[in-house]
């Protein structure tokens, strides 16, 4: 599929306002607000305003919101649960385990906080949780999995593209050998969701967790989570809500029955407005093309790479195309005065760590890459 990197921004940029503004260049943060996702939440409020309480349309955005996602991932909808973040499913997930017959859940090193977090939280409920290292050379090889997965391993955690260092994990490596030992597999894919193409069914995870607010140009406030639809019924959330029922409307306060589908991983009243925002950003990212944006980013980042390369500067991303995600990360000594002095230049990025984090996206073309090295250039002194 040859897409030219002057085609894809072409086509879409002018539906982001933020670039009459400045160069915005940071959607492994936030996806640049555009005029789609502007009038999805303008229309919610004219709903709202002219109906009062259109609670049946509204749940049936929420299931419009589950099918774009189910489509977008190559699950069916009844394998997806719409939630407000990914935590809260993951939480659900992670509160119906039980570690009595398998114990051990073995998360790598390059997982977000909250996935971390809620597994060592499940400590208090009889888990045990292993880490697995990257090596020296940022990689995460297949034998540092070897060594802790085993036949005690209920779930083994991964992350599709870390937020860190926007390395990309060989996850179908990692699912072979979680599943030779009997071990379930999570996904996190918020970092690769919407800049490159995810297919459950090819990747064989079990779980995976995401939301709409980077590459899917949505907003905060909306998650979703798939679960095998083979495995719903074997976990039995904790963490609940009326959403989860099995028949939400009937209202029966008397008896817990989660619902036979991935609902049961839901909780509380949906997010409306994030739903009205979160289906535009998706249908928007859908039409401008999710495999060809990760063209044109790969090509902007070859450039990009290139020109880190004559500064000399440390690039801590793997530079082998298939081995990273959209997210590019540059060593800084200073790493917060090094965004500031680019937000200077009206060029917005992120940091992590101590790196520097530039991620493009379809919106993107070589003159924000340009913008970007030049910047970097001025201020020389503040990359490692
Ligand atoms: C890899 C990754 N996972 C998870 C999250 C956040 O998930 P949540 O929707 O629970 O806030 C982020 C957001 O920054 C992320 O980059």
């Amino acid at each position: 599929m040859a897409v030219s990197t002057e085609t894809l921004p072409a086509r879409c940029r002018h539906r982001f306002p933020i670039f009459g503004q400045r160069i915005y260049i940071n959607s492994c943060a936030q996806g640049a607000l555009s005029d789609a996702v502007r009038g999805a939440y303008e229309q919610y409020l004219r709903d709202w305003d002219e109906y009062g309480a259109p609670w049946e349309y509204w749940v049936d955005r929420g299931e419009a919101a589950r099918a774009s996602f189910a489509a977008l991932i190559g699950a069916a909808p009844d394998e997806v649960a719409v939630t407000t973040s990914e935590s809260a499913g993951v939480a659900s997930l992670a509160s119906g385990l039980r570690f009595a017959r398998r114990s051990k859940v073995v998360l790598t090193d390059w997982e977000f906080p909250t996935i971390g977090q809620i597994w060592h939280a499940q400590e208090a409920r009889g888990a045990r949780v292993l880490h697995v290292p990257a090596a020296e050379d940022g990689t995460m090889p297949i034998e540092h999995f070897e060594r802790v997965i085993d036949d005690d391993t209920l779930l083994v955690a991964i992350t599709h593209v870390c937020y860190r260092n926007g390395a990309m994990s060989d996850v179908r490596a990692a699912v072979d050998l979680a599943h030779e030992r009997g071990a379930f597999v999570l996904l996190d894919a918020y970092q690769s969701i919407g800049s490159l193409p995810v297919d459950v069914k090819e990747l064989d995870v079990d779980f995976l967790g995401a939301g709409v607010l980077k590459y899917l140009l949505g907003s905060a406030g909306l998650g979703f989570f798939y679960c095998r639809r083979g495995l719903v019924e074997k976990v039995w959330p904790t963490a609940t809500g009326w959403f989860a029922d099995k028949n939400i409307f009937e209202m029966d306060h008397t008896d817990y029955s989660p619902a036979t589908t991935a609902s049961r991983f839901q909780s509380g009243t949906p997010p409306i407005p994030a739903i009205y925002a979160g289906i535009a950003g998706m249908e928007l990212m859908k039409e401008i093309g999710i495999a060809e944006t990760r063209e044109h980013v790969l090509e902007l980042n070859a450039h990009l790479i290139d020109g880190l390369d004559e500064l000399e500067a440390k690039l801590v991303t793997p530079r082998e195309p298939g081995r990273r995600g959209a997210l590019i990360c540059v060593k800084s000594k200073d790493v917060r005065a090094l965004v500031a002095a680019l937000e200077d230049d009206g060029i917005v990025t992120s940091e992590r760590d101590s790196n520097l984090r530039i991620s493009a996206h379809a919106y993107n073309g070589m003159e924000d890459v340009d913008a970007v090295l030049e910047s970097l250039r001025r201020h020389r002194e503040l990359l490692a």
